[in-house]
């Protein structure tokens, strides 16, 4: 295998990793504003990686940079609760 068929089996790879958060995020509720809200300034975040209280902090800092309602907070924040279930 040389280089340039590494590199690109790789790029597939890891392209893929995106798209499989964003399927199974978009078929949880809340997770349609998740993705809407947060995936704008920064590739989709894994949430699972993130206690509850990680999760909602990080929110929290957000806030400066975004504005939510009180709604998509809510969605958002209860979304790192939902993924751990599935
Ligand atoms: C206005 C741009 C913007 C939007 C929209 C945005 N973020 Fe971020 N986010 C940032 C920046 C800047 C950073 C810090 C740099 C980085 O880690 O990429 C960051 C980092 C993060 C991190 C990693 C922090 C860490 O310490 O591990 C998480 C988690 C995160 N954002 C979640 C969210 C969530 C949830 C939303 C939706 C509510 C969101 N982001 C929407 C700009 C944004």
């Amino acid at each position: 295998m040389n280089r340039f068929t590494a590199f690109f089996i790789i790029l597939f790879f890891s392209s893929c990793t995106g798209n499989i958060l964003y399927k199974k995020y978009s078929q949880i509720p809340g997770g349609k504003i998740y993705l809407a809200k947060c995936g704008a300034c920064h590739q989709i975040r894994n949430i699972e990686k993130y206690s509850f209280d990680t999760w909602k902090k990080k929110i929290q800092e957000h806030e400066k940079r975004i504005q939510l309602n009180t709604e998509e907070r809510e969605m958002i924040t209860l979304l790192n609760q939902k993924v751990k279930m599935n």
